[in-house]
Order: structure tokens, then sequence, then C-alpha cells
């Protein structure tokens, strides 16, 4: 058989998780329509916020492409699973029939959450979620855990993943893969031991799905226009009250924050304006100037094709909502040349609200 071309693409955090995959992975499902639509990354650690028929929906298992109805979900083996979590979800975006998890993912149970938020390391160091999927992890290491296949409660839901994305790769259909957190918070690459408890580059994503790197064609790295963290762990270009003053741009956000009433540190008030708030756990998320060197580096380590930056409409709000790129401001345009060109990779999605209609699409 001749195999048609590859259409699979991965959609990968280029900083530390949060910037808007799930939003970007809604937008390609509906304008794409990708056959399948496969879940990586390290489990539900992560939320992917996103919208449908006005209400917004925080998924921590379900991949973001269940926005487009005929969509096959799969969920791959490199995931931890909180069974509880999955079934919820599936019953909240009425799923069931069309969403399948790898028989081989490990499963989270309470005693994983108890230790996560229980170890006084993991929580007040590290900063933690605490869903459980560190010391998860850690039992996979020690080759005790239990997998799904082993929970009746999943058993409707058991499927071979590598082999039913494997042929659908090579007859041609479309596959995107949906990694979660951010290049950051990687535990080979980023800022240990403030990270993850797993590598979280592209490669890790397609291995997570249980696809080879030859059958990979894009990998589009997203990026906020600026940078957020949630949880411990060093920042650059995190804004306070004294640099504040080397950022025009920055001043003019806080001057808005203001004026809407928001109090507290400098980093807080803007916080709370940009509506930087974790999606699993309410905590506020940092707020940097673009981390220009983490970008570059995020994607040369996850081979980017292209890149998508994010909430742009959030630093530069006359950019609100717009759907073509003659709509935005020069200073905006000013931010996007300046990032394609430092990291030298194509700027080929500009997402300007949260909406999955909200985007600028320059891809061919
Ligand atoms: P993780 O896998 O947890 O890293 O999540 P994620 O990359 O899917 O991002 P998450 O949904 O946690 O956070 C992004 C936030 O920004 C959400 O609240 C989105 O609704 C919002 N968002 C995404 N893109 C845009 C945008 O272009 N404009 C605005 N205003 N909000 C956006
Ligand atoms: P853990 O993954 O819960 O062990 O948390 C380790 C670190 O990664 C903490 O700093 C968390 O805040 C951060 N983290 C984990 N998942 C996400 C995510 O999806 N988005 C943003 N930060 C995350
Ligand atoms: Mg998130």
């Amino acid at each position: 058989m001749i195999m048609d071309e590859n259409k699979t693409t991965i959609v990968v955090g280029g900083h530390f998780g949060d910037e808007g995959k799930g939003k970007v992975i809604s937008y390609l499902a509906l304008k794409d329509k990708p056959d399948i639509v496969a879940r990586a990354g390290v489990g539900p650690n992560a939320g992917h916020t996103i919208y449908k028929d006005g209400r917004e929906y925080g998924l921590r298992m379900v991949p973001c492409g269940f926005v487009y109805p005929s969509s096959k979900l799969f969920i791959g083996a490199g995931v931890l699973v909180d069974p509880k979590c999955f079934l919820n979800e599936v019953s909240v975006t009425k799923t069931n029939g069309r969403i399948f998890l790898d028989k081989r993912c490990a499963i989270i149970e309470q005693r994983h959450r108890d230790l996560d938020s229980g170890n006084k390391y993991l929580k007040e160091k590290v900063g933690t979620t605490g869903t459980g999927c560190g010391p998860a992890n850690q039992e996979r290491a020690g080759r005790t855990i239990k997998l799904a296949q082993d929970i009746p409660e999943l058993s409707a839901y058991i499927a071979d993943v590598p082999l039913e994305v494997n042929k659908a790769i090579s007859s041609g259909k479309k596959v995107i893969i949906e990694a979660s957190q951010g290049f950051g918070l990687s535990l080979f690459y980023g800022t240990y031991p403030f990270v993850t408890s797993k590598d979280t580059s592209a490669s890790m994503a397609a291995c997570d799905i249980g696809v080879g790197p030859t059958k990979i064609k894009d990998v589009i790295v997203v990026y906020k226009a600026y940078t957020t963290r949630v949880g411990a762990g060093p920042m650059a270009h995190f804004i306070d009250e004294q640099n504040i003053k080397e950022y025009p741009l920055w001043q003019e956000v806080l001057k808005d924050a203001k004026a809407k009433g928001h109090t507290g540190t400098v980093n807080e008030i803007l916080a709370k304006h940009l509506g930087e708030k974790g999606t699993v756990t309410g905590r506020a998320r940092r707020v940097g100037d673009f981390d220009y060197e983490l970008a570059k580096y995020s994607a040369m380590i996850n081979g980017a094709t292209q890149i998508c930056i994010t909430c742009l409409d959030k630093i530069f709000p006359e950019c609100k909502d717009a759907t073509s790129y003659d709509k935005l401001s020069a200073r905006a345009k000013e931010h996007i040349s300046g990032i394609e060109k430092e990291i030298g990779v194509k700027v080929t999605m500009l997402s300007t609200g949260p909406k999955a209609e909200d985007m600028i699409d320059l891809r061919k």
C-alpha cells in the first residue's frame, strides 16, 4: 500500500504550561477536522480550558478535540489516568463511544494524591498540583502500579492506542497529538527540581501515544504573548515594582489593571487583570515578559516547525477577537515579528481570545 501524505501534528507548550494549547487544539479540531485527537502529557495535573456552545470546560483528561464530534479521542499509554476524573469528564463532555484509553495507562489512586499533598517537599518546595502525578510516576518506575487494564470501571474504554493511531496514520488520516504542561516544566530539560515528573517535549508526547518520530509532520509550539508560571521555580523577566520601569508595555497594562481596582503587588495586580489563575488548582500564576531565551531553546528541543502565539488580546486589547492579520495593531505586529525573528521559526497562528474562533490562521 502506498502511504498517503503523513499529516500528524503535535501541539506542545513552549514555556511553563498554560500557554493555551487547549484553545489552539479546539480551533484546529474544528478547522482541520482531524480523524483522531490523542492526549499526551503527564496526566490530570494539566487543565486545558476551552469553550463550546458558550460553556467553559477545564479538561484534565479528555482531549480538547472533543469539540469536533467526528474526531475519535484517545489517551496515550504514557499518560496517568485518574479514573474518577476521567469518567466524570466523559460524562460531562458526552464523549462515551468515541473516547478510549490505552490499556497500559498507569492509574492514580487516592494514596497518590495524599502522598502528593502530604509531602512537604513536593507541596511546598516544588509547588505541585497535588493531583498525585509525581507519586504515581514514582510508583510506575518502581513497577508496582496498577494499569488501566486492571480497573473494571474502565473496561469499556480500553484500547491499544498505538495500534489504532498508527493504522490511521498509515491510511492517510489526520491525527493531532495534544501535549500538556510546557517545556520549562520538563523533568529532563526544565528548571529542575522545580519541574513535573516527566519530560514535556514533543518527542515525549509522540512516545506517550506510541508514534515514532518519523511519523510526525509538524510540531506546533505554543507560547503566550508573555510568560506565566504557576508553582515554584525560577522565572526570568518576572515583572515587579522595580523592573516594570524598563517595560513601557507593562506600565500600560498596569495602568489598565489599576483602573479596574485590582490591588496587591505589581505582579499580583497584573495576574488578576490578565485572569492568570491555574485551571486545576486556582493558584495565581506569576507574570513575566516574553522569555525569548527559553522560547528559543524550547523550539530547538521540540523541533518546532510552526509557532502559535496566544493571548495577544490580553496585552494588546485593541487586537481582541481579530481574525485577520491586517486587523492587528502595529505594536502587536512588531511583537510577533520579533518573536519569529528571534526564534527563527514561522509564526503560523495567532490567538486573540479564549474562544476557538478567535484565531488568525496564517497557514497555507
Ligand atoms: P496546560 O496543559 O495545563 O499547560 O494548559 P493549556 O496550555 O491548555 O492552557 P490553559 O487552558 O490552562 O490556560 C490558558 C488560559 O488562557 C485559559 O484560561 C484560556 O481560556 C485562555 N486563553 C487561551 N488563549 C487565549 C487568547 O488568545 N486570549 C485570551 N484572552 N485567553 C486565552
Ligand atoms: P506536578 O506536575 O503536579 O508534580 O507539579 C510540578 C510543577 O509543575 C508545579 O510547579 C506545577 O505547578 C507545574 N505544573 C504541572 N502541570 C501543570 C500544567 O498543566 N500547567 C502549568 N503548570 C503545571
Ligand atoms: Mg493549564
